[in-house]
């Protein structure tokens, strides 16, 4: 199978999974990213059993439009039934590395209010140690340079993002050469540098779920 073919059957599993818990008053937490949107595509299919969906995204926020499945602002809702979104890495633990896309500050938003987080990925994603995909960390514009100066002293190698504005009008910086023994720690030490918005570790916070493609089928675990 292609690793398309893989995010696809990922996606028709996670509609799957979440169809028996939706009801017409239940609002789906939607991610960012090549999978999301196989999941957008094949949520469109059952879009008359849920009332409508918060997005991680203006992309997603449009692709879900274009299917006539409604978008709500998060302000206006109460509750998530479910966030369900795509990752750069995931480790056993589910805990996550996120942000390729450069939606990771609404995707942890989105992902904090869910009552469930459902991770889907192929099986390119599945890593022991976190830190081989470089780790994107969302910035305030003018503190870029402070920002990556303080990624170094924590052993990183920040490279700025070229010609990426994130859709709350920021940078970000992929951090390069992180072996991520301890997600929780890195998470929250790179949060308290003055300047960064949040970074793609989602460990305080890991996917409950995740549904991943193999060859052999789609796998469901749980941390
Ligand atoms: C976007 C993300 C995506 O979930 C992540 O980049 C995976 O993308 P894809 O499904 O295209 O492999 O975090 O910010």
């Amino acid at each position: 199978m292609t690793q398309d073919e893989l995010k696809q059957a990922v996606a028709k599993a996670a509609v799957d999974y979440i169809q028996p818990k939706l009801d017409s008053d239940s609002i789906v937490g939607v991610g960012t990213g090549s999978t999301a949107n196989f999941f957008i595509d094949y949520l469109a299919e059952i879009k008359g059993s849920f009332d409508g969906t918060v997005a991680s995204s203006e992309a997603s926020a449009e692709r879900l439009k274009a299917h006539g499945i409604p978008v709500y602002d998060l302000n206006s809702v109460d509750s998530l039934v479910v966030y369900v979104d795509g990752a750069d890495e995931t480790n056993p633990a589910l805990e996550l590395i996120k942000g390729g896309g450069a939606a990771l500050t609404r995707e942890k938003i989105v992902a904090a209010v869910a009552d469930e987080f459902v991770c889907i990925a192929d099986g390119s994603k599945w890593v022991d140690v976190l830190g081989n995909f470089p780790l994107p960390v969302e910035v305030i514009p003018m503190a870029r340079s402070h920002v990556a100066r303080e990624l170094v002293k924590l052993g990183g190698d920040p490279v700025y993002r070229q010609d990426c504005v994130t859709d709350n009008g920021n940078v970000i910086l992929d951090v390069h050469n992180m072996a991520i023994t301890n997600p929780v720690e890195t998470e929250t030490a790179i949060n308290q540098i003055v300047g960064v918005v949040t970074n793609g570790l989602f460990a305080s916070r890991p996917a409950d779920v995740l549904l991943i493609g193999r060859e052999t089928g789609v796998e469901t675990v749980r941390a």
